[in-house]
Parts: structure tokens; C-alpha cells; sequence
């Protein structure tokens, strides 16, 4: 029997979901059985474009359909409610970054998983990209030496708070949106957490030319509990004829070695007529077509939704919670990257170090 999954958000990104148990379901491991989404119109597209019931109110979807797990992916402060009712309704939860954008939150709705005995995986997708795999091995087979420093890069084109989300990018920030991804990749290589932060934001362009009020640019230095010292520049305010709408990198230094990627520019460059320079990143997700003819979709952004309905399998077919640790971004790590951005926000907004903890 294929996993039946709920998606609750159905916007920009939810499609990515959307499309992640669809083409699961052709191989018989999962199916996308259920949609929740509130806007009207989106919900109508939903419905006729991927055949599903949909739902205004998530609980209505968890008290009717009989799912297995649910995937949230709304807005960054809006993930806490969808998550705890999955839990009290026995779901295993993928919950998009950040898991939430308060400590107290994570607490809760880790305590909540815990509880319920159910899986609560995040979605941070930088680990399963195959240049942060080749990193974190010889990182965590020591073949660097113990990391001293390093420096990390993540910057969106202004159209994404602009023009994507505007009604919810007060509610986030290039730290909640953007700097999670990096602050757990750097946990996840280094097997570390954050100690103390310091961090500066900037409000300009978004604030004073767009009237959405968040910052612009957040630099932070955040020292982590293995002694290592790593520098966080984090925006969205790049220009529109900015080459990618992704710019990262991240580079990590230790006593024996250094290690170098450049994840935006990977190779491929153009310049055509109208359109100006452009750089690709097909590793992240890359449309293809299968033998049948179908739209299939594939990349480290598509593999870590994937890896939650495999996650559940595994359950389904004998492993426990426990045999699953250490595989897979859980609620816990997700507590500790949002230890580290509620710390660099702290910061940002008191001109003070903040220790965590
Ligand atoms: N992993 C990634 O690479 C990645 C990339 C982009 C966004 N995201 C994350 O995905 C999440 C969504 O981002 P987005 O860009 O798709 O935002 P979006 O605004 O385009 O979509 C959010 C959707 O959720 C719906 N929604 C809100 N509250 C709801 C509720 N209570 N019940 C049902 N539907 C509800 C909205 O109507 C909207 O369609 C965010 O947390 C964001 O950080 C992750």
C-alpha cells in the first residue's frame, strides 16, 4: 500500500510537494492523497490540476482522509499550528524550514512528536545536495583537521520578498528564510550546535522603497560549541538582473585542510538575447521526462521531500524512531538551528553577543 501523505500549503513551493508524491505514487511508494490549502483559488488549481480532494481547513483533511504523514508548507511563522495537530491526529510531520521562528515553538512542537511517537523531519535540503555530502564526509572523518573558521554566503533576489511573499516577508527574514538552511548545514557538518552570537541587520531598500518592514541584510558571527567561528552574510535585496535568483557559498577552514563551494556558480553560464548573464543550478531540481513520456522531476531538492515518505516506509516496515536517528534533519535539530537564528535576531536587534543555552 502506497503512503498517503497531506500536503497543508499548496503555494510557491508546495508544488514541489505536490509534484514529490505524485511521481512517488507511479512507483507505488507513496500517493498524494490529500491537499489542504485556505485561498480559494489556488485551492480550485490544486484540485484540477492534481486531482486530489482539497481542503480549506487542514483538520477537516486530518480528520477525514486517512493519511500517513503530512508535509507543512506554510508560511515560515505559520508551520507551529499545522504541526502540533498533525501530531495530536498520530501523523508522521516534514515540516518546511524553519521548523519555527520562536525556540518555545520548536520546544513545543518537538515535545508534541515526541509524544505522539510520531517522525518530525525538516526540510533542510542543503544536506542532501552531493557537493555538501563530499564536504561533511571529510569533515566528519577528521581529514580537515578541527575547523577553525569559515565563511558562508546565501542571497535571494529582492523579487522573492517583493513579489513572492510580500504579505508574510514581515514575518520572516533573510535569517529565518535564508540563514537556517546554512546555520544547520554547518551543524550537520561540523556535529555541533551554536554557542554565542553577533550579529547586524540592516533595514533599507525593503523597509523605506517596498514599505515591508524586515531586514535587508543580516552579517552574523556565529562560534559554535566545537570551537569553530563561522561568518553568516545573509540578504534578498540583490537586483533583478542579478544572474541566479540564488547566490551561496560556503567555504570551511581547519587546522589540516580547507574546503571550498561554490553552490550558485556550478559550471554553467549564459548569455542570450533579452535575457542577459545567467547561471544554473541543476542539482537542485531539474525537470526531465520519463520513458512514458511523463514530467518527472529530480534533484537534492526534490530527494529530501522524497526521503520523508521513505522515512516512513522504513517505519511501516519494522524500523523504529530510534533506528531512524541521525538520518534524516529531525524536530531536534530544527530547535537547534532556531536556537542559533532566534540568537543572531536577538542580536541584531540589541547590538549585544547572545549566548545560547
Ligand atoms: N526548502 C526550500 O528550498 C524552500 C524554498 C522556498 C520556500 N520554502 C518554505 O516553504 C514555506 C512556504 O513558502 P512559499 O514560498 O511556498 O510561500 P507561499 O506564500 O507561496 O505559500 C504558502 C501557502 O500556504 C497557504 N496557507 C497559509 N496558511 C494555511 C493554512 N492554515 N492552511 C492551508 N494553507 C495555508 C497559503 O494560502 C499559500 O498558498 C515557507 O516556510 C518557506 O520558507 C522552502
Amino acid at each position: 500500500m502506497p503512503i498517503r501523505i497531506g500536503v497543508v500549503g499548496a503555494g510557491i513551493f508546495g508544488v514541489n510537494h505536490l509534484n514529490t508524491f505524485t511521481q512517488l505514487s507511479r512507483i507505488g511508494v507513496a500517493e498524494l492523497a490529500a491537499v489542504a490549502e485556505i485561498n480559494p483559488e489556488r485551492a480550485e488549481w490544486v484540485r484540477k490540476t492534481y486531482g486530489c480532494p482539497v481542503y480549506a481547513d487542514y483538520n477537516e483533511m486530518l480528520a477525514k482522509e486517512d493519511l500517513d504523514g503530512i508535509t507543512v508548507v506554510t508560511p515560515d511563522h505559520l508551520h507551529k499550528p499545522v504541526v502540533l495537530a498533525a501530531c495530536e491526529a498520530g501523523k508522521h510531520v516534514l515540516c518546511e524550514k524553519p521548523l519555527d521562528t520562536t525556540v518555545e515553538g520548536c520546544q513545543e512542537m518537538v515535545e508534541a512528536a515526541r509524544k505522539a511517537k510520531v517522525l518530525l523531519q525538516v526540510d533542510f535540503h542543503k544536506r542532501y545536495d552531493p557537493e555538501h555530502i563530499a564536504m561533511e564526509r571529510r569533515v566528519s572523518s577528521g581529514e580537515l583537521g578541527k575547523i577553525l573558521y569559515g565563511q558562508v554566503c546565501m542571497e535571494d533576489r529582492i523579487e522573492v520578498p517583493v513579489e513572492w511573499f510580500p504579505h508574510w516577508a514581515p514575518s520572516s527574514s533573510p535569517g529565518w528564510f535564508l540563514g537556517v538552511h546554512f546555520f544547520d548545514l554547518v551543524c550537520w557538518t561540523m556535529k555541533t550546535t551554536g554557542k554565542r552570537v553577533y550579529a547586524v541587520g540592516r533595514k533599507e531598500t525593503l523597509k523605506n522603497d517596498y514599505g515591508i518592514d524586515t531586514y535587508d541584510s543580516i552579517s552574523a558571527m556565529v562560534e559554535f560549541k566545537n570551537g569553530a567561528v563561522v561568518s553568516f552574510d545573509l540578504s534578498w535585496i540583490l537586483p533583478r538582473e542579478f544572474e541566479a535568483i540564488v547566490n551561496q557559498d560556503i567555504r570551511l577552514v581547519g587546522t589540516k585542510g580547507v574546503w571550498e563551494i561554490d553552490t550558485q556558480y556550478r559550471g554553467s553560464r549564459s548569455c542570450i538575447a533579452g535575457e542577459g548573464m545567467r547561471t544554473y543550478n541543476n542539482s537542485f531540481i531539474r525537470e526531465s521526462t520519463d520513458k512514458q513520456g511523463r514530467v518527472v522531476y529530480k534533484g537534492y531538492g526534490i530527494e529530501s521531500i522524497e526521503d520523508f515518505a521513505y522515512n516512513i516506509l522504513a517505519l511501516q516496515q519494522g524500523a523504529t524512531l530510534e533506528d531512524l536517528k541521525g538520518k534524516y534533519p529531525s524536530g531536534e535539530e530544527g530547535l537547534e538551528v532556531t536556537k542559533i537564528a532566534a540568537a543572531v535576531h536577538e542580536s541584531a536587534a540589541t547590538g549585544r553577543v547572545v549566548d545560547i543555552d
